[in-house]
């Protein structure tokens, strides 16, 4: 084999300019309402890593993604944070694309549901369909939450299960016993909003008829762009008959109003993946792209969608017929995930293995968790597992026992013994050729998502490279008197293989790849397809590129995830001022939402004998009067309370005192005796009025 001094130390990607691909990617879009945590990056990552590899290989290919911001739940928490649901996603979106973007997570655009594209490509979907009769419109009956004045999600009523009586079981399913049913089967439903008892309301909703589409659907579910098991998932729901899915949701909703429809909004499932193409959209008009080439009913770019199992529905049913239907082009392919599980269960809050990526990367790096998926990911559906010793171990073993051990065996002689300098011809062309030979079968598996396939035959090699090295024995040729073009060989070797593998990893490590590069002092690596190896070329200075996996670090990190939930719900805060309380423990926004607060007059007030504290009040609370029984003698003489307004909690429940029954309770404030206030509404309010 012929060795090429190479300037540039740049290998040439073969000839794949000829087969430049055009591909645009997806993964699904993270609501608004909550952190990014471990079980989404298995997602993002397995998705990151093969954009990488096309970009690497010289494709054109694009990743966009988006948060997704609309529905009831991200409406609801920002009520409970006290901002507009504008500020709140505007938070989430920069955090989520915080913690992407530590994890290296590189998109090309990541946008948002809730903008000017997004609404635009909705209503064009919406009104197509329309058009052409596929939208209905009917009256239907829900459940309505009276107090909070909206219509409830299944998600948001709770009661008792059906089968086995467990108590504060939500929407479809028991928690207790598995048991799956309809939320009109609990027994003693309440709103977990208000805690108010539901009433049936009827109001009209928007429909799309998703059996209109059954014989595309028929075919395009069995056209390879499904994973096999997903095709005879959908084949399953295609045989029960396709229901017709509303699309439409009442006011209040944090969403888009459908245009011919006022106080109707856009459900937010039928917005989320057109917000692939309004973030595409997006990037589109910064950059320049021709839209049409990527989503016109012609297009021939390659799309993808990355999804977890359990939007399968979504994604192979609606969506084909939502763009069959209005002029745009179908996905080529869906690329379903499994699962995440830690240590063999699902992730748990209180055994803190909800690991926030936040709370990881405080503890890990990134790329660590970047091989770990990598090596358990395949092609498939199927669930992987984080197991944290797995994990340590893995990692360990492979990146720092076997990759980065080799540049920091061969390295050191080279620096110190030849100006840093390699050798000038490439002692062992064969065993570089069988390196590069690899590329192929490496190559096919990162493209089938086999990355856990992928990984082994890398480290396949890794062994190779180190078993080279140990039959070399550089360090004891390092003694020998004349053999320093033998050892200057045997390094050289050894770094190239390195560069090598280095290259092969760059999808799934592109810090470590592009710190390599920088130790080997060259340039970004493309695919490895045709290369030459680095002879007669200069490196520089070795750094550490990779530390050992900690176990201390991942227990403290599994603490924090159990900590983080004490610090956030449970453990109550301390003043800075001693003479104030401190705050109570916090409590859920539906703890809240059950008080019922009302304006209370009162109409009489008196001492009670053999009571040094209380005053009986007679309270008028719209509809009818109370029996109070208050702390505040010390505070207040009965006659200076009669005529006055006061908030009194209506639904305490009564309870026995010594001196007779207690029908509620009057609000005050301070620290009590003689500095006591009850509370005095403006003279405008009226007595019954609810206090919000
Ligand atoms: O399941 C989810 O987390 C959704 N936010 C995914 C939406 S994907 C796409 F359709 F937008
Ligand atoms: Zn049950």
């Amino acid at each position: 084999m012929r060795c090429y001094f190479i300037q540039s130390a740049q290998p040439v990607a073969g000839n794949m300019s000829e087969n430049k691909r055009k591909i645009l990617v997806t993964s699904a879009l993270p609501y608004a309402n909550g952190p990014i945590h471990i079980g989404h990056l298995v997602e993002y990552l397995q998705t990151d890593i093969w954009v990488r590899f096309q970009k690497q290989r010289g494709h054109d290919c694009l990743y966009v993604c988006a948060d997704d911001t609309h529905g009831t739940p991200i409406m609801l928490k920002a009520q409970q944070e006290g901002v507009t649901p504008e500020e709140l996603i505007a938070k989430v979106g920069k955090e989520h694309l915080a913690d992407f973007t530590e994890f290296n997570i590189e998109f090309d655009r990541y946008h948002s549901t809730h903008s000017e594209e997004n609404r635009h490509f909705a209503e064009l979907i919406y009104r197509r369909q329309r058009d052409e009769g596929h939208i209905e419109s009917k009256s239907i009956t829900q459940a309505y939450d009276p107090v909070k004045e909206m219509f409830l999600p299944d998600r948001f009523i709770k009661g008792e299960c059906p089968k086995c009586g467990a108590a504060d079981q939500y929407g479809d399913n028991c928690e207790a016993c598995g048991a799956t049913y309809a939320p009109t089967d609990l027994k003693n439903a309440v709103s977990a909003i208000s805690g108010e008892k539901p009433v049936d309301r009827d109001s009209v909703h928007y429909f799309f008829k998703l059996s209109d589409y059954s014989e595309m659907l028929k075919s395009w579910i069995h056209a390879g762009h499904l994973q096999p098991e997903v095709a005879n998932k959908l084949d399953e729901w295609l045989t029960g008959g396709l229901q017709e899915w509303d699309i439409s949701r009442d006011a209040p909703y944090f969403g888009f109003e459908i245009p011919d429809a006022p106080g109707k909004f856009f459900y937010v499932w039928l917005d989320a993946p057109i917000g692939y193409i309004a973030s595409f959209k997006n990037l589109c008009d910064e950059k320049g792209l021709d839209f049409d080439e990527y989503w016109g009913a012609d297009s021939k770019t390659e799309l993808y969608h990355f999804i977890g199992k359990d939007i399968i529905y979504f994604h192979g049913l609606f969506w084909p017929a939502m763009l069959e239907g209005a002029g745009f082009r179908t996905p080529s392919a869906i690329f379903a995930h499994g699962f995440l599980t830690v240590n063999g269960e699902k992730m748990s809050k209180s055994r803190g293995t909800f690991i926030k990526a936040r709370t990881y990367l405080g503890h890990l790096n990134p790329e660590y968790l970047r091989y770990y998926f990598a090596a358990k990911l395949n092609g498939s559906v199927e669930d992987i597992d984080l197991n944290f010793e797995d994990f340590a171990q893995r990692v360990n073993s492979d990146l720092v026992g076997k990759v980065v051990n080799i540049g920091s065996r061969c390295s050191g002689f080279i620096k110190k013994r030849f100006d840093s300098t390699l050798a000038a011809e490439c002692a062992e062309p064969e065993l570089f050729q069988e390196f590069i030979a690899a590329n192929e079968s490496i190559a096919a598996l990162y493209e089938n998502r086999d990355y856990g396939k992928a990984m082994r035959e890398i480290m396949a090699l890794a062994d190779r490279a180190n078993q080279y090295i140990d039959e070399k024995q550089p360090w004891v040729v390092a003694k020998q008197e004349g053999s320093d073009a033998e050892l200057q060989a045997i390094c050289s070797v050894g770094l190239n293989l390195f560069r090598l593998l280095v290259t092969y990893l760059k999808p799934v490590l592109p810090k470590l790849a592009e710190a390599s590069e920088q130790f080997l002092n060259i340039e970004s690596q493309p695919w490895p397809a045709v290369a030459t190896p680095l002879c007669n070329h200069k490196i520089n200075k070795f750094k550490p590129l990779m530390t050992r996996v900690e176990l201390d670090k991942i227990e403290k990190m599994v603490d924090e995830s159990k900590e983080s939930l004490k610090t956030a719900e449970e453990k109550p805060k301390k003043p800075n001022n001693p003479s104030i309380e401190p705050i109570a423990e916090t409590i859920e926004f539906d703890d809240f939402a059950k008080i019922d607060l009302r304006i209370a007059k009162i109409i009489d007030a008196q001492h009670v004998d053999g009571a040094d504290k209380l005053l009986q009040i007679t309270v008028d609370i719209g509809d009818e009067s109370r029996n109070v029984f208050a702390g505040i003698k010390a505070a207040y003489s009965p006659e200076d309370l009669i005529g006055k307004l006061t908030v009194v909690v209506a639904n305490l429940k009564p309870r026995q005192m010594r001196f007779g029954l207690s029908e509620g309770m009057v609000l005050a404030a301070g620290p009590g005796g003689k500095a006591l206030w009850i509370l005095e509404p403006h003279s405008g309010a009226q007595p019954g009025m609810r206090v919000k």
